[in-house]
């Protein structure tokens, strides 16, 4: 779909979205309370000659968690080996990869909170005493021996706090918690992005592209490079207000950046369920999504947008949520807002 608003990486974004990475720490835009606290991190990390602290960072899909995993090793000049939570089946395929690993540097675990148990006990250690526990043989004859491996920076990236276990977050020495970017923040890098992709983006024309981007650059990033097809048929040389609208128009995105799963999701609840209270698993059974889809990438921003709240009982629909379809809430003084 052309105007997806999922901001998970698309199919075939892997290279534009590589082209259009900041690289050190200084292109980075917005999130500043971060920016400053690992800006010092790494300074005092480097002072010390030491590996930065292990590092978490936990945010919706599309704020930059692998960006920043790059720019750590960038500005500690290490190498970044890149792996998964998924991607490790097996306790040794993680002992393989930390007894290769070069002294400094980082391991970048994506979606750690989906490591297997036996997998996740094989960095404890690792993390905490740069040991790693091989089994040899099998069978009766088995034996462990412990390794030392290098110093190196585990940073673990993941889309749900709630997901990962105590002991495996109490071994990150330093957590980040990315939010949603302002619109003026993604202006910025909708600027940046533009010049990179060489078109001429009037400052009209990003603010409302950043407006409608649902306070994510990835998805900032991919209306833009659909927005340019617009301008590149109707041969203009600059991407200005009038023609983004629309282009965004067309694509079926709204005023708040909603797309149609979260339209449909907010519809669910105030024509199925009165507006709530409503359980996630039943409002997941009746869109045919998975539950876990909705808790990544919908909620999220919805509850940013107040358009909905989580209750004990359930997830409720605001008069947010009735004002911007259009429909009038019931007056029966039922909804929280
Ligand atoms: N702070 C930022 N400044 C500029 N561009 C950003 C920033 N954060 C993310 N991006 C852009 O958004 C895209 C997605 O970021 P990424 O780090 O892959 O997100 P995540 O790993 O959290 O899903 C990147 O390719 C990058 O171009
Ligand atoms: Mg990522």
């Amino acid at each position: 779909m052309n105007g997806n608003l999922n901001p998970t990486q698309q199919p075939g974004e892997e290279s534009i979205e590589l082209s259009l990475r900041p690289r050190r720490l200084s292109e980075f835009v917005g999130q500043r309370q971060i920016r400053e606290n690992l800006s010092v991190y790494l300074q005092a990390a480097q002072k010390r000659g030491e590996p930065l602290d292990h590092l978490l960072l936990y945010g919706p899909p599309g704020l930059g968690k692998t960006t920043l995993a790059h720019i750590v090793g960038a500005e500690m000049g290490v190498g970044v080996h890149i792996t998964s939570g998924p991607a490790i089946v097996r306790a040794g395929d993680l002992a393989g990869i930390l007894t290769n690993l070069e002294p400094g540097e980082v391991l970048f675990i994506d979606e750690i909170h989906r490591l297997p148990r036996p997998v996740e006990e094989i960095l404890y250690p690792a993390m905490e005493d740069r040991k790693v526990d091989v089994m040899l043989g099998s069978g009766p004859a088995a034996r462990s021996i412990r390794l030392e491996i290098p110093p190196i920076t585990v940073i673990g990236a993941t889309t749900r706090q709630g997901m990962l276990s105590g002991p495996l977050r109490h071994r990150f020495g330093i957590d980040f918690h990315l939010e949603f970017y302002a619109a003026d923040d993604l202006q910025r890098i909708l600027i940046r992005s533009a010049a990179l992709l060489g078109y001429d983006l009037a400052d009209d024309g990003a603010e409302e592209i950043a407006r409608r981007s649902r306070g994510t650059p990835r998805i900032a990033n991919r209306l833009l490079r659909r927005v340019r097809d617009f301008a590149q048929v109707a041969e203009e040389g600059t991407i200005t207000q009038s023609l983004t609208q629309h282009a965004l128009g067309q694509l079926q995105v709204d005023l708040a950046g909603l797309d149609r799963v979260d339209q449909l999701y907010l519809r669910t609840i105030i024509d199925k369920f009165s507006g709530g209270p409503v359980g996630i698993e039943t409002i997941a059974a009746s869109l045919g999504e998975d539950t876990g889809t909705l808790e990544d990438v919908c909620e999220p921003y919805l509850l940013q947008k107040g358009f909905i709240m989580r209750t004990p009982r359930g997830r409720t629909a605001t008069t947010l949520a009735y004002d911007h379809l259009g429909l009038t809430p019931p007056s029966n003084g039922q909804l929280p807002l």
